[in-house]
């Protein structure tokens, strides 16, 4: 008997100094690097693949990399990150030789883009999503425009600090992330004549729906993503630019939990200008797609529409009670501004700086209700008939407060970590 508590003592021991070693191995030497293998595709910038290339960056890739200060792709911090995974900057990704990726191959955009390997070798974790299926000519047409003299990619000197991974990153990086294979032969993407296989291209092989819309970014499948857990129907739990909780909808089409009732028409105007047909708009990390077209939103709808519907009721959140000190304060929380643009201006999408553009309160007021009218393709809901016209001008005056008073850098300190 006390020979078997020794043992168990001595095995015990043995498995507490392993786990230790593991730890102590992890920290460090942090983010592992792969092997680099060469890849000598080579993409011709074309003015079909920069239009594109345009649409696909502002909806795939802006709401992580776009320095609202720059006004280019010279990156930000990851505000919304969970604070366990460290400290997370997007980084510069504007043509600038050295602090963007001016210097970069053809080949190294793609290989990062489908892998997560940079070319020097060093991972890239799955914080930022990558496009191990999507078709090799809308990857072309995202190089391309990185390549273009478009304003969003004008080299810029100026450049986040590099990230600082915190512990529980580096252990999934060495444990359980890995590189995504390159795939082997060439990727095509289904056109207009065929909308169904077209829709689910575009939900699950290149702009990312189901990874949110499913149960949880642990047990999403990256390569075969109908087998991630809950496929489609919603309760991730996500973070806003303002440190609240947001979870994600039951896009299956279930009439009570999930968008069963709602017709193709209050679909697309809730996925490409952000309103529901209560009347509310979405709320970050959910942006309008306003790039898309048309005939793409109505795909997305078709393929969603062909999924079993499955009964599966969203799960309250608990936000930190508003202590709004003025009605316009509590019209911008109230109506999801802070949600993209943190509780006092500086979140995801920092305001700030363009405020003084618009030098009277009706042009503000204007472009609160139809943001695509000044700036195309933002994925800005439309708040035309949202925000009552009793309120518009209280919200103007607290967004007008918001750019003597903001204090530099940082919103409201986020929950509980
Ligand atoms: C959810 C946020 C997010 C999205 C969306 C995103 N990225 Fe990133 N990206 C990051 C982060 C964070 C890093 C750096 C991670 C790190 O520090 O290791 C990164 C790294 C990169 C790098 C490597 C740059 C370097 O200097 O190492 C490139 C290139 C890049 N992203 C391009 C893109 C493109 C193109 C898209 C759209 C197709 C995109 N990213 C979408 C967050 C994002
Ligand atoms: C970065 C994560 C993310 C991505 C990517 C994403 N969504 Fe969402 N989506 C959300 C969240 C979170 C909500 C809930 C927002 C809210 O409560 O205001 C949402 C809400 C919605 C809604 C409103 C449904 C309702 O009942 O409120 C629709 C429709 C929708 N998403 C469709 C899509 C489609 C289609 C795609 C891909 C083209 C997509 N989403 C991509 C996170 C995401
Ligand atoms: C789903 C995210 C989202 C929500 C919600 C949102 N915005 Fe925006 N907003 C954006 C984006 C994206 C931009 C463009 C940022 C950029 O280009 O740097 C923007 C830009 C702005 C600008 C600057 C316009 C310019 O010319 O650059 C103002 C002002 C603004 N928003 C006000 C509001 C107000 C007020 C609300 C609430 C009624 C709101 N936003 C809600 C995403 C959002």
């Amino acid at each position: 008997m006390r020979r078997t508590i020794r043992y168990a003592a001595v095995i015990l021991g043995i498995l507490g100094l392993t786990v230790a070693g593991v730890a102590a191995w992890v920290l460090l030497n942090g983010l592992p690097t792969y092997p680099v293998e060469p890849n000598a595709t080579r993409v011709d910038v074309t003015p079909a693949r920069v239009s594109r290339g345009r649409d696909l960056v502002t909806m795939m890739c802006a709401s992580c990399h776009l320095d609202s200060a720059t006004r280019t792709l010279s990156g930000k911090r990851m505000v919304d990150a969970p604070p366990e995974f460290g400290v997370i900057y997007a980084p510069n990704i504007t043509r600038h030789a050295e602090r963007g990726i001016g210097r970069w191959s053809d080949g190294d955009v793609l290989r990062l883009l489908r892998t997560g390997i940079r070319p020097d070798g060093r991972y890239v974790p799955p914080y930022m999503p990558k496009l191990p299926r999507a078709a090799d000519e809308d990857l072309a047409a995202i190089v391309a425009y990185l390549r273009s003299d478009d304003p969003l990619v004008a080299p810029t000197e100026t450049a986040p600090p590099t990230s600082t991974p915190g512990f529980l990153t580096k252990a999934l990086a060495r444990l359980v992330w890995s590189p995504l294979p390159y795939p082997e032969a060439l990727l095509t993407a289904p056109d207009d004549s065929a909308p169904l296989a077209r829709g689910r291209y575009l939900a699950n092989d290149l702009l990312d729906c189901y990874g949110c819309h499913s149960a949880d970014f642990k047990t999403v499948d990256v390569l075969h993503p109908e087998r991630s857990a809950g496929f489609y129907q919603g309760g991730n739990r996500l973070r806003d630019a303002d440190g609240q909780d947001v979870v994600s909808a039951n896009l299956t089409p279930d009439a009570q939990t999930g968008i069963g009732d709602w017709s193709e028409d209050a679909f697309v105007r809730a996925l490409t200008r952000g309103q529901r047909p209560d009347g509310t708009t979405t709320r970050y990390p959910m942006l309008p797609y306003a790039a898309l077209s048309d005939a793409d939103a109505r795909a997305i709808h078709a393929y969603l529409r062909t999924l079993a519907p499955v009964t599966a009721p969203r799960p309250a959140v608990t936000t930190v009670p508003p202590l709004a000190t003025s009605t316009g304060q509590q019209v911008y929380r109230d109506r999801g501004c802070a949600s993209c643009h943190g509780d006092r201006g500086n979140g995801v999408y920092d305001i700030r700086h363009a405020l003084a553009k618009y030098t009277s309160d009706e042009s503000l007021a204007a472009f609160i209700r139809n943001p695509g009218a000044a700036v195309p393709r933002i994925t800005m809901p439309v708040f035309d008939g949202v925000v009552a016209d009793s309120d518009m001008s209280a919200l103007v005056t607290y967004l007008r407060s918001l750019r003597v008073a903001a204090p530099p850098g940082g919103t409201r300190p986020a929950p509980q970590e």
